[in-house]
């Protein structure tokens, strides 16, 4: 090759390469991570991308260079000079592409197996998600209930995920890890977060109605904080199902009561005093109304319609969009506790309204 040539196939290389590098580099395409998991998916990204980068760097520059350097001229006639293929060419671009598919696939399978090894002291968090929410189970204290993912930073955390009803979908774009939630299936997923912050979390599955309001957060905190955090909450949980042990005082019992109304309805329902605002179901301001269309008494109705949805549907909402097992899914103290509470709250915004 002539240096002319060299020089001009250089400069084009270089020029394709910093445009594609400033299409790479500039624009935020990924979320800054906050898991150690994310983070080594990000060098996988990254990996590939410079690769990309130097191929298209060097095809664009080829290219470039031949179609200005041999374009045809206005009186040229002839047929171009038979070429027969070029056995070092061929085994050039035989062995490069698979050097390169295979430098990718050895660091794939070992980012994959170390972002699913099991650390030892592992925080199991039990995750049941259902239309349209989801509910966060702490084992380790007493099985807590969050609607709210909570998780310590730098400590290993499985989720346990398990749906009620029909296939959901846990998404962080700072983790960069997404997991189908399947009826019938426990599917797992290992997050070990090493950044303090509020993150959204996401469905990312279509699963009904409210899909595009099935959204919490995942609050990733100091150590110290997540663990008096867990301590408060277990304070406060609600009595395991079966214990004899008198009713909770009435504060701890009223935010007991918020806490399974936010976990499980406030997606979906309007109620001021959990200042929910959700618009797929019935407003549960007007509860009252609701029970007198329906001639039942109020506790009773609220009770039924949270069991059975289908018994009384009001007017405008459509049948069968509500979850049918809350009777089972919530503990006989989550039951009483939330109908106590939507009574209550429905006629005091009756009251008021
Ligand atoms: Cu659950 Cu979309």
């Amino acid at each position: 090759m002539r240096r002319g040539t060299i020089v001009a196939l250089l400069g084009l290389g270089l020029v394709a390469g910093g445009v594609a590098t400033a299409v790479a580099v500039v624009p935020t395409w990924l979320p800054e991570s906050a898991s150690r998991e994310a983070g080594r998916i990000h060098f996988v990204i990254w990996f590939v991308i410079v690769i990309c980068i130097a191929i298209f760097a060097l095809v664009a520059a080829v290219m470039i260079y031949a179609v200005v350097r041999f374009r045809v001229q206005e009186d040229d006639f002839e047929d171009g000079p038979p070429v027969h293929g070029h056995t070092g060419l061929e085994i050039t671009w035989t062995v490069i592409p698979f050097a390169l598919v295979t430098a990718i696939a050895i660091v794939s399978a070992i980012v994959l197996s170390r972002n699913d090894a099991q650390a030892r002291d592992t925080l199991r968090i039990n995750v049941t998600a259902q239309q349209f929410t989801f509910t966060f189970g702490y084992p380790e204290a007493k099985n807590v209930m969050s609607p709210v993912l909570r998780l310590p930073e730098g400590r290993s955390v499985e989720l346990y995920m398990r749906a009620l009803d029909v296939i959901h979908s846990v998404f962080v774009p700072e983790f960069s890890q997404k997991e189908d939630v399947v009826p019938g299936l426990v599917t797992t997923l290992h997050i070990t977060p090493d950044r303090v912050g509020t993150f959204p979390l996401e469905c990312t599955e279509l699963c009904g109605l409210g899909h595009s309001l099935m959204r919490t957060q995942a609050i990733v905190m100091k150590p110290a904080a997540f663990d008096s955090w867990l301590k408060q909450q277990e304070k406060g949980a609600p009595a395991p199902a079966g214990s004899s042990s008198s009713g909770s005082s009435s504060s701890s019992g009223s935010s007991t009561s918020v806490s399974v109304f936010s976990a499980n309805c406030a997606s979906c329902h309007t109620l001021t005093a959990a200042h929910a605002t959700g618009t797929i179901g019935p407003d549960l301001d007007k509860l009252v109304s609701y029970a007198q269309q329906a001639h039942k008494p109020l506790t009773d109705f609220v009770h039924e319609s949270i069991v059975s949805p289908g018994a009384y549907v009001e007017s405008g909402y459509p049948d069968g969009v509500m979850p049918q097992n809350f009777g089972e899914s919530l503990s006989k103290t989550q039951l009483g506790a939330l109908v106590t509470f939507l009574v209550q709250s429905s006629q005091q915004a009756s009251k008021k309204g």
